[in-house]
C-alpha cells in the first residue's frame, strides 16, 4: 500500500486540551488520524537556522521545519496572506502586491520541495493543501519527482475578473497545472477555475471534464470537506468540562444564547454580525435581557495590517453595542478575543440556542458543521448561516442569510429564537443527514481514490 504524504503550510499536531484555530489543521488532523501518514510543512516557528524535525504521534509522522524571517515575511505574511487571501475572498480592496514577496513565495515552495524530496518513496501519494502551495507541484517536477500529486484548495476560488487582479496570475496558474488532480470545496469554485483555464489561460476543457493548459493535462473535482458528525455528537453528549455562566440571570434563570466562533479575520463578517445583533435588539426589544451573544474570536495573522485594522474596528463596535444596551444585570455581547480547545467549543455549541455563522466569504466553514453535529437531537438549536459560506450548499436546511443585509439577519435571529421544536428537529435531521453523507472520511477517501485513478506518474520539467 502506498504511503500518504500530506503537505501544508501549517502543520499543527493537535494535543488533548490544546486550542488550534483553523479548519485546515483540524480537518487534516482528523483525516490523517484515521488513515495514518506523513504530514510535512511549517511548524509555525520563525528562526535564524531553519531545521527539519520529525515526531510521530499515533499513526501520524510530523515532519516540520521553521521558516527564516525573510521567508516568513515574503511567503507567509506577504504574498500568501496580504495578496492571495484577500483576492481569493473577493477583497481586492484589501490586497497589496510586492514582486519581492512573490519571488519569496516561489523560493519557499522550491525550498519545501527540496526538503521533502529525500523523504519520498516512488509510490508515495502526495496531497498538497491550500493557497500557500500553488506552485509546489511544479517545484517537485523540476526536481524530477514523478509521484502523483493532488492539491486541495480550502478557500474559495474567485471569478477570473477578480483573480486577474493578482499581477503574476499567469505565472502562478501556469505552475498550478502541474498537479494531477485539483480539488475544490464547491461546484461554484470548480466552475470559476474552469472559467479561468479556458478564458485566461487559453486552455481546454475536454468532454470528460479533464483539463489541459500550458502543455499540461490534469483533472479538477469537487470534494467538500466534512466533519465526523457522530463523533462530535458523542463528545457533546459526554462533555463535562467548564460550562459558561454566561446565559444565566442573577436568579439562575436561563437566558437564550447565540454563539459564533471565528478566527479574527475580515472574511468572517464579524463587524456586520455585531451590527445585525444590535439591530435585532433594537427592532425586537422583547428579546432584550432574554438573550446573550457569545463571540469567540481568536487573533489570527496579527502582523498583517488588515487584521490589525479589523480587530480595532471590532473592538469599537463591541464596545458600542455593550455601552449602548447593557444593563446592571445584563451584558448583551460577550466578545472573547481568545481561542478555546475544540472539546470546550463543542460543549458550548451544545448549550447554545443559535449558531450564528455569517462570513462574507468562506471556502467551507467547519464551525457551521460542528455546531449542527453537537446539538441535542431531542431539542436542537438553530443554525443561521451565510449564503457565502461553502457549507450553505450542503446545509440548505439552515436559516440562510445574506450577511450584507443587516435587517434580514436581525429577522433571522428573531425567527431562530422563536422556531417551534418540530421545525427545529426537522431542519436538524436534514442537516445531520447531509453531514453523514459527506463526512471527513468521505472527503479524504474520494479525493485519494480519484487521485489514484486519474493521476499519472510523470517527470516533467517545469
Ligand atoms: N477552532 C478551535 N478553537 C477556536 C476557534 C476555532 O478549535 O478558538 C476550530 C473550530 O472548531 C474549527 C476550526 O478551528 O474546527 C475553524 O475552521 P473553519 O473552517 O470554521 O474556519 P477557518 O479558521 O479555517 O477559516
Ligand atoms: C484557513 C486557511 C488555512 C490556515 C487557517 C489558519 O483555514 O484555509 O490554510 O491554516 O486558516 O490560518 P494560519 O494563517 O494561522 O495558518
Amino acid at each position: 500500500m502506498s504511503r500518504l504524504v500530506v503537505v501544508s503550510n501549517r502543520v499543527a499536531p493537535i494535543r488533548q486540551g490544546k486550542a488550534t484555530a483553523g479548519g485546515l489543521a483540524v480537518g487534516l488532523h482528523d483525516a490523517l488520524r484515521q488513515s495514518g501518514g506523513i504530514w510535512f510543512g511549517w511548524n509555525g516557528e520563525v528562526s535564524k537556522r531553519p531545521e527539519t524535525a520529525c515526531e510521530t504521534i499515533g499513526n501520524i509522522t510530523y515532519v516540520t521545519l521553521d521558516l527564516s524571517k525573510p521567508d516568513y515575511d515574503q511567503y507567509y505574511r506577504g504574498f500568501s496572506n496580504a495578496t492571495l487571501w484577500p483576492v481569493f475572498h473577493y477583497r481586492i480592496d484589501l490586497a497589496r502586491y510586492c514582486r519581492k514577496e512573490y519571488e519569496g513565495y516561489r523560493r519557499v515552495n522550491a525550498m519545501l520541495a527540496e526538503k521533502l524530496k529525500p523523504l519520498l518513496r516512488p509510490d508515495d501519494i502526495l496531497w498538497v493543501h491550500d493557497y500557500h502551495l500553488i506552485p509546489f507541484a511544479a517545484a517537485c517536477r523540476q526536481l524530477g519527482i514523478g509521484n502523483r500529486i493532488g492539491f486541495f484548495l480550502h478557500i474559495p476560488f474567485p471569478a477570473p475578473e477578480v483573480l486577474t487582479a493578482i499581477p503574476p496570475h499567469e505565472d502562478l496558474f501556469r505552475s498550478f497545472c502541474y498537479y494531477d488532480l485539483i480539488g475544490f470545496q464547491t461546484e461554484t469554485d470548480r466552475l470559476a477555475f474552469q472559467d479561468y483555464i479556458s478564458r485566461e489561460a487559453g486552455g481546454r476543457v475536454e468532454a470528460d471534464g479533464n483539463l489541459s493548459a500550458y502543455g499540461q493535462s490534469f483533472c479538477a473535482g469537487v470534494y467538500p470537506i466534512g466533519v465526523m458528525p457522530d463523533e462530535i455528537r458523542r463528545q457533546a453528549e459526554s462533555y463535562r468540562g467548564r460550562r459558561p455562566i454566561i446565559g444565566l440571570t442573577t436568579e439562575g434563570r436561563r437566558r437564550k444564547t447565540l454563539i459564533s466562533v471565528d478566527r479574527l479575520d475580515y472574511s468572517k463578517g464579524l463587524v456586520e454580525r455585531f451590527q445585525a445583533y444590535e439591530r435585532f435588539l433594537e427592532h425586537f426589544p422583547e428579546h432584550r435581557h432574554n438573550v446573550e451573544f457569545i463571540q469567540i474570536a481568536p487573533t489570527s495573522r496579527s502582523d498583517v495590517k488588515t487584521y490589525q485594522a479589523i480587530r480595532k474596528q471590532l473592538e469599537t463596535v463591541a464596545g458600542h453595542v455593550n455601552g449602548r444596551l447593557s444593563d446592571l444585570d445584563w451584558t448583551p455581547l460577550h466578545y472573547l478575543n481568545k481561542s478555546l480547545d475544540r472539546r470546550t467549543l463543542i460543549g458550548l455549541f451544545r448549550t447554545a440556542n443559535v449558531g450564528l455563522v455569517t462570513p462574507l466569504r468562506d471556502g467551507m466553514n467547519l464551525v457551521a458543521k460542528e455546531y449542527v453535529a453537537a446539538q441535542n437531537p431531542a431539542d436542537p438549536g438553530v443554525l443561521v448561516l451565510s449564503r457565502f459560506a461553502g457549507a450553505a450548499r450542503e446545509l440548505s436546511a439552515a436559516l440562510i442569510v445574506n450577511p450584507y443585509d443587516c435587517l434580514g439577519m436581525a429577522e433571522a435571529l428573531d425567527r431562530a429564537l422563536r422556531m417551534p421544536l418540530e421545525e427545529r428537529k426537522e431542519r436538524y435531521e436534514d442537516m445531520m443527514q447531509a453531514l453523514r453523507a459527506a463526512d471527513l472520511n468521505a472527503w479524504r477517501d474520494t479525493f485519494l481514490r480519484d487521485l489514484r485513478s486519474f493521476g499519472r506518474h510523470r517527470v516533467v520539467t517545469a
